[in-house]
């Protein structure tokens, strides 16, 4: 194995995070994941969003449903405020180079550390030796994601962490197997009150599009009777609520509340105490309600427009994948070069 080489290299500050389009997004990804996305593009830096529609099929999804959801995620995205102009919002499967270097860093990665993932794990079930290969496969795709751009930073909330820690390690890796200083060690930007929005049926287990319950979540396409009805029916305990926020620790169905409450509103949890404290759910809940559908009426409206012109999304994602081609496919080629293939097709 060649020796390490240090030649320092400067990584620009670029960020890109990733949705599945397997689903109604909920309300988890929106305070976990769009919205801050967004912030991220309003503060000026870089950034990519990607929908990993290659990573959905890592579990079976009907080819209409799926190509109607990628949509729908992405007047999601814009809806949440990502502008196409100034993000680059695409869809995985228009830029190839994901696919080109997931090899390569299936090849740098080890099976042992696919399978200590625990989404893995969760997802598949009792009967792993039947889940597809893809899946076990499914973070070095998600590591050549961001590494095919070189991305320093990756927002997304807290069930991601592993993920990231294994792109780190393959990025290391690749750096010492090939005796380069090529790949950034990505940061995961993992902040706010909402990197982990619970359950509304179970304060203890994540909010997702994929539990069968749909009163489990709030789904950004809900009308607002939908919201309100979901929210007046959410798990609570009987107490009412308290003054600190240490006063909310071993009751999971309260603080999840309050933390959607914090998020929506941008404020702390004890912002929301000190106006709260005392309250019983029977008055948090329906001012809960109004905020939910306050904050996301107009987003869902907004959906609802876009998706009446499904070219426009499609040519919007099209200009998207060729913006960040440009930037995937010299790094790419890079890559290739560093391990030994020869390119010497024209172009
Ligand atoms: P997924 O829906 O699994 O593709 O996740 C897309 C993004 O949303 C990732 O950054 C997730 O970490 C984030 N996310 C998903 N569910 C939640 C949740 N319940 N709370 C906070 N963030 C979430
Ligand atoms: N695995 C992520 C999830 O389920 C989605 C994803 C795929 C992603 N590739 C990514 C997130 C790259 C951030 C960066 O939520």
């Amino acid at each position: 194995m060649a020796e390490p080489v240090q030649t320092p290299q400067a990584f620009p500050t670029r960020i890109f995070s990733g949705i599945q389009p397997s689903g109604s997004l909920t309300l988890g990804n929106y305070l976990g994941a769009l919205k801050r996305f967004a912030q991220k593009q309003n503060e000026g830096i870089e950034t990519l969003y990607c929908l990993v529609d290659l990573h959905a099929i890592t579990v079976w999804q009907d080819p209409a449903v799926l190509r109607q959801q990628t949509r729908e995620a992405a007047a999601a995205f814009i809806a949440s405020g990502v502008d196409p102009k100034r993000s680059i919002l695409y869809n995985q499967s228009q830029v190839q180079a994901h696919s080109q270097l997931a090899w390569v860093l299936n090849c740098v990665a080890r099976v042992g550390w696919m399978y200590r993932m625990t989404q893995f794990k969760d997802k598949a079930g009792s009967n792993a030796e039947n889940s597809s290969l893809g899946l076990l496969a499914y973070p070095a795709l998600m590591a050549a994601d961001i590494l095919a751009f070189k991305a320093t930073h990756v927002p997304v909330g807290e069930d991601q962490r592993q993920h990231i820690e294994l792109t780190r390690d393959i990025a290391a890796k690749f750096n010492h197997d090939y005796g380069v200083n090529f790949f950034p060690i990505t940061e995961p930007l993992i902040e706010g009150v909402a990197t982990k929005v619970m359950s509304l049926r179970d304060g203890t287990k994540k909010m997702s599009k994929s539990d069968p319950s749909d009163q489990s979540r709030i789904n950004m396409t809900d009308t607002a009777d939908a919201i309100a009805k979901k929210i007046r029916k959410a798990k609570t305990d009987p107490e009412p609520l308290p003054e600190t926020v240490e006063g909310l620790d071993g009751r999971p169905d309260a603080k999840n509340l309050v933390n959607i409450y914090a998020a929506l509103a941008d404020m702390t949890q004890a912002q929301v105490l000190a106006q709260y404290a005392g309250a019983q759910f029977g008055t948090f809940k329906p001012a809960l309600a109004d905020l939910a559908v306050a904050k996301l009426g107009p987003i869902t409206a907004e959906m609802n427009r876009l998706m009446a012109e499904p070219d426009e999304i499609d040519a919007i994602l099209g200009r998207g994948a060729e913006r960040a081609d440009a930037i995937a496919t010299p790094i790419l080629n890079d890559v290739y070069d560093i391990v030994g293939m020869i390119r010497s097709r024209q172009v």
